[in-house]
């Protein structure tokens, strides 16, 4: 009787999984007004005094080992040696999100596939030829400056923008096609409030038969008004660039002061979003395609500058900062 005791208390000492439960149990078993081993002795007052004599003793063994037993038990849980606890609230996790370049990156690359754009990848290392002479950039020519960038060993370098894709698009397919083509590009510039070494682009590329800058107009306006909300206008301003002719640089109307000037704008009214232009008849030329029978326009943005511009980033370091204060507003 006694020793059935002892084992159905060590079992419940055993799977008791919180220390409030050992304490119910020693409770039970020991210290409360009716527990298991005061009936005992409640019992053995009855008896007479031989039987009680002999019981007592039984008994006091009993609750001696018993109190170890507890003891033990409860110490177990003071060195902390907590079986898994079920009942606690568990460590809330921290739900991570998509960073806020690739958020604005995917965000261009949706508008463009609804006007029928497939996107194209090209490799970060490429070649000289793709980066620069197809592209109508004589290697030893000042336009070349522009396109600086890190080389991994003559003639393989990290590109410096991702109009490289427009010559691996071509010599691939056969007009017509448009194609984007986003990606991470490479500059040997310092990082500062407005640069950094590393950023992303995406180029845009159309080419068929009859493809007229009317098109790059009308396709540029869709993008800002998508982008940038409905009421946004486009200026296009004259500009170079090697590989197109004519060139564009193209502003959105400021959408933070409709336009009126404000500190965004530097109180023009305008931001500049991207490069771009028609296709020029050397690049064609270069891909193997007659440059009298076909015609095409280019552009490319800076995905960074676009992010900043739509919420408002002042510096463009702190997208690279891992500052998780700042990635959760996105
Ligand atoms: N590649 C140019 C740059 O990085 C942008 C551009 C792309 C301009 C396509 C015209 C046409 O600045």
């Amino acid at each position: 009787m006694l020793q059935m005791l002892r084992s159905a208390f060590e079992r419940e000492l055993r799977d008791a999984r919180i220390i409030d439960e050992v304490r119910r149990t020693g409770n039970r078993y020991l210290s409360g007004k009716t527990s298991h081993v005061r009936n005992f002795f409640a019992y053995l007052s009855q008896l007479g005094s031989i039987e009680k004599a002999a019981g007592g003793m039984l008994l006091n063994e009993l609750k001696q080992s018993l109190e170890t037993a507890l003891h033990t038990r409860l110490s177990s849980f003071e060195n902390k040696i907590i079986p898994f606890e079920d009942t606690l609230p568990g460590t809330p996790r921290v739900l991570g999100r998509r960073h806020p370049i690739y958020q604005t990156w995917d965000e261009i690359a949706r508008i463009f596939l609804k006007l029928g754009f497939e996107v194209e990848v090209g490799p970060e290392i490429d070649t000289e030829e793709n980066n620069f002479t197809s592209l109508n950039i004589p290697l030893d020519h000042p336009a070349a400056d522009a396109f600086d960038t890190f080389y991994i060993r003559a003639p393989y370098l990290l590109r410096s923008h991702t109009s490289p894709v427009q010559v691996r698009a071509m010599r691939k397919r056969t007009p017509p096609f448009r194609i984007i083509a986003p990606g991470k590009v490479f500059r040997p510039d310092d990082a500062d409030a407005s640069h950094l070494p590393s950023f992303h682009q995406v180029e845009g590329l159309m080419v068929g038969p009859d493809v007229s800058f009317a098109q790059l107009k009308g396709v540029l306006l869709l993008f800002a008004r998508e982008m940038f909300g409905r009421d946004s206008k486009v200026r296009f301003r004259p500009s170079y660039f090697p590989f197109t002719e004519p060139s564009a640089e193209v502003d959105v109307s400021c959408f933070l002061c409709a336009a009126k000037g404000c500190p965004a704008c530097k109180g023009s009214g305008w931001m500049e979003i991207l490069g771009s232009g028609m296709v020029h008849p050397k690049v064609f030329e270069a891909v193997g395609y007659d440059p009298e029978a076909t015609t095409g326009f280019a552009f490319g943005m800076g995905v960074e500058r676009i992010c900043m511009l739509r919420h408002g980033v002042k510096d463009i370091r702190w997208f690279v900062e891992n500052n998780f204060r700042f990635l959760k507003q996105f």
